[in-house]
């Protein structure tokens, strides 16, 4: 008798057991998705985004390259517009960014006709050459990332900026 009683006991505390833990779990990685997500999904932000510039209108001379995108920064989308400036150098593409090495003000092509064919930021006469080198004596001390690209029917695929690597 006693030992039938046991035995019923077990059986309860094991089908609880397992009912309790399997709702837990049930409970449980909904939540670990939800906090780990956003991280893991940082991972893939290698991706190419479209341009509308044609690659076969780009010239030797820079042109601005506007480029929107969707960002997921954790929890919030928001659209994105990064700016390049691009052109063609033989057969390769140069795109450069816009961002000053210094203290991040915008740079712009051609703008100061002091020094004409150099990229210049206005916010402290900051100076690089065209393939994005800074002149020494201005205050930028390295030279303007660049955006790795892909050429995808014709049209200009941007990646995301880097440091150049020196030669
Ligand atoms: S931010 Fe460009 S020179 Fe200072």
């Amino acid at each position: 008798m006693s030992k039938e009683r046991v035995s019923r006991r077990q059986f309860l505390n094991y089908t609880l057991t397992g009912v309790g833990g399997f709702m837990a779990a049930g409970m449980l990685m909904p939540m670990v998705r939800f906090a780990v997500d956003p991280v893991l999904k940082a991972e893939a932000g290698g991706d190419f985004i479209a341009t509308k510039q044609k690659v076969s209108e780009l010239t030797k001379e820079p042109v601005r390259v506007d480029f929107t995108f969707k960002q997921k920064d954790a929890w919030y989308e928001s659209e994105v517009t990064n700016t390049a400036w691009v052109y063609k150098d033989g057969d390769k593409i140069v795109a450069l960014s816009p961002i000053c090495k210094h203290l991040g003000c915008t740079v712009g092509w051609n703008t100061n006709k002091e020094h004409p064919n150099q990229f210049f930021c206005p916010c402290h006469y900051g100076r690089y050459e065209k393939d994005g080198t800074n002149i020494p004596g201005t205050p930028p001390l390295a030279p303007l990332d660049e955006y790795p690209y892909k050429e995808k029917g014709g049209y200009l695929y941007l990646g995301k900026a880097e440091p150049r690597k020196e030669a």
